[in-house]
């Protein structure tokens, strides 16, 4: 991953975050809405505990609009809100202000009771590494937003953004791991660019990519790269990609490298298509 994590970092990470976290109202927790459940800390619900938490499924511009909605679903069978994002291009944010209305609309009353009032609505995002938290903050703050100065009485590293009316979010977001354990999990961050490629073995990784993606629709290869695939083996089928696309060394070898990156870079800047590589059980 971007970062080493070890035991002690993991519990350095926790740590602070739960110390931020007696700071807000709300929690966005960030995840990628191609694999919402690998982009998942494993144990974010012990971390968050009872907090107010709002699930942004962002990159859902690279991700299949039904299944973003079936993911929608499937949190909020469990109770979860949940918002569909694109925070590169700044859509959905409004949703994300609206549902932090609400969500803590309770708590907002309560400190009314005790003669709290005007109190602005704080938030922090969450999430492992990649999947848009800076993204988030920035296209969040950029619509409405204006840093406020340091709070008294909170670490002084703390600066607050505000972001409409009485919502403030905190300008740095907790760094999650993520399921690492996980064979399929680290695939799946790998196939979507979570993982540095330098750490991985791209011809591999392509390959895999190409069976994985065969494995939901066949369309996908065959429409991009205008080949048949069949029957044909995950590797054959890369070898078809790099004469297609003539990249070839010496002799007239394919160059398995730079077909690899070709196809890990297409899928995920979506040419190949609007791809969710996990769906709800
Ligand atoms: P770390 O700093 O590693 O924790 O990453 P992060 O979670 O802050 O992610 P960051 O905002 O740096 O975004 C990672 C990459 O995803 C960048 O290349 C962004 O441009 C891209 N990205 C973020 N949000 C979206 C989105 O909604 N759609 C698309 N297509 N790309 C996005």
């Amino acid at each position: 991953m971007n970062i080493n994590w070890y035991p002690g970092h993991m519990k350095k990470t926790k740590e602070s975050i739960k110390k931020n976290l007696s700071l807000v109202d709300i929690v966005y927790e960030v995840i990628d809405a191609r694999i919402p459940f690998s982009s998942q800390n494993p144990d974010i619900d012990g971390i968050l505990g009872k907090k107010p938490r709002l699930i942004i499924l962002n990159k859902s511009d690279l991700a299949n609009k039904e299944a973003n909605k079936k993911w929608q679903d499937y949190f909020k069978n469990k109770g979860i809100s949940s918002v569909i994002v694109n925070s590169a291009k700044n859509k959905g944010l409004e949703k994300i202000i609206d549902l932090s209305y609400m969500l803590t609309e309770e708590k907002i009353k309560r400190l009314a009771k005790k003669g709290i009032k005007n109190r602005p609505i704080r938030a922090m995002i969450v999430g492992v590494p990649n999947v848009g938290k800076s993204t988030l903050i920035n296209s969040l703050s950029k619509r409405k937003g204006t840093k406020v100065g340091n709070k008294p009485g909170v670490t002084r590293a703390n600066q607050w953004i505000k972001i409409k009316g009485d919502l403030e979010l905190l300008d740095t977001p907790g760094i999650l791991w993520p399921k690492f354990e996980d064979k399929e999990v680290g695939l799946n961050l790998a196939f979507t660019g979570a993982i540095k490629d330098e750490l991985l073995d791209v011809e591999n990784l392509a390959i895999k990519l190409v069976e994985r993606l065969n494995s939901i629709s066949k369309s996908f290869i065959e429409e991009r790269y205008n080949i048949l695939v069949g029957h044909k083996a995950p590797y054959d089928i890369m070898l078809e990609i790099g004469k297609r696309r003539g990249c070839f060394i010496k002799g007239g070898e394919i160059n398995f490298t730079k077909t690899s990156y070709i196809v890990l870079d297409e899928f995920r800047k979506g040419l190949i298509g609007k791809i969710t590589l996990e769906f709800p059980n």
